[in-house]
């Protein structure tokens, strides 16, 4: 695994920036896979700057997100769907975007018709992906196994407890969501997994020095041949020095 150590959160957003302004510029009509959550709102506000600015077209690009609640409307404003029109969509023009939808009458079905489409496409060039405090990628839980497809999860309470900040009471939080699986993750091209703030030093420590393990999802990582880690000082506080450049 490539490792990008950067300073703080402003610098791991711009340099995740740049590899998505890379990959668009070498093809246009690029799949991107899309995360939500705290991690990635720099970088989509740097992207929507660089449409501004002219110096990046992303109106020909599709894009996927790796997931979203079950039950919670679209319109609801802690719903994924409402976070992407939020911090992208409703600034910058692409080709097509897709969010699975956690509201299908058939549940299992919207699954195989999300991993359908992506495979129809091609499958995706560059997935964005955050990392959980307990390790986790999308919502693909400690425990999930790494040879499953978009799915149907049931949130840990660790992940219910860091989410709760959203919405109005824990007791709000959805307790299941769709996820792509891993194995849909790992069939990207390449990945880029973003890591910044202290919350996340024992998860990054544990994916790059433990073992590759389904107990610590973003493991699975280091078996990928084009992933990179862009991490801040503090997410990488629990790894020396010698531990980042060998990994
Ligand atoms: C969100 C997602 C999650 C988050 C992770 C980190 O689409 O897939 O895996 O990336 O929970 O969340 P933040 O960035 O809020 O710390």
């Amino acid at each position: 695994m490539r490792i990008i150590t950067v300073p703080d959160y402003a610098a791991m957003s711009r340099v995740a920036a740049d590899l998505v302004s890379a990959e668009v510029a070498h093809s246009p009509r690029s799949v991107l896979g899309l995360a939500t959550g705290s991690t990635p709102e720099g970088l989509y506000a740097e992207l929507v700057a660089r449409v501004r600015m002219g110096t990046l077209n992303l109106s020909f690009v599709t894009t996927f997100n790796l997931d979203e609640y079950i039950g919670l409307p679209e319109e609801h404003e802690t719903s994924y769907h409402f976070f992407m029109r939020r911090h992208l969509f409703d600034h910058v023009q692409v080709r097509e975007y897709h969010i699975p939808n956690g509201n299908a009458p058939d549940l299992l079905a919207e699954c195989r018709r999300y991993d359908g489409l992506i495979a129809e496409i091609g499958g995706i060039d560059l997935q964005i992906l955050g990392i959980g405090r307990n390790g986790h990628i999308g919502f693909n839980e400690p425990g999930s196994p790494f040879g499953e497809g978009t799915r149907i999860v049931n949130l840990t309470p660790d992940t219910i407890a860091a989410n709760a900040r959203f919405f109005a009471s824990p007791d709000q939080v959805p307790r299941q969501a769709l996820s792509m699986g891993i194995k849909t993750i790992m069939r990207a091209r390449s990945i880029v997994l973003l890591a910044s703030g202290e919350g996340k030093a024992q998860a990054v420590a544990g994916m790059i020095k433990g073992p590759v393990t389904e107990a610590l999802p973003a493991s699975v990582l280091r078996l990928h041949p084009d992933a990179t880690l862009i991490v801040d000082e503090d997410a990488a506080s629990l790894l020396t020095r010698e531990e980042l450049t060998s990994a």
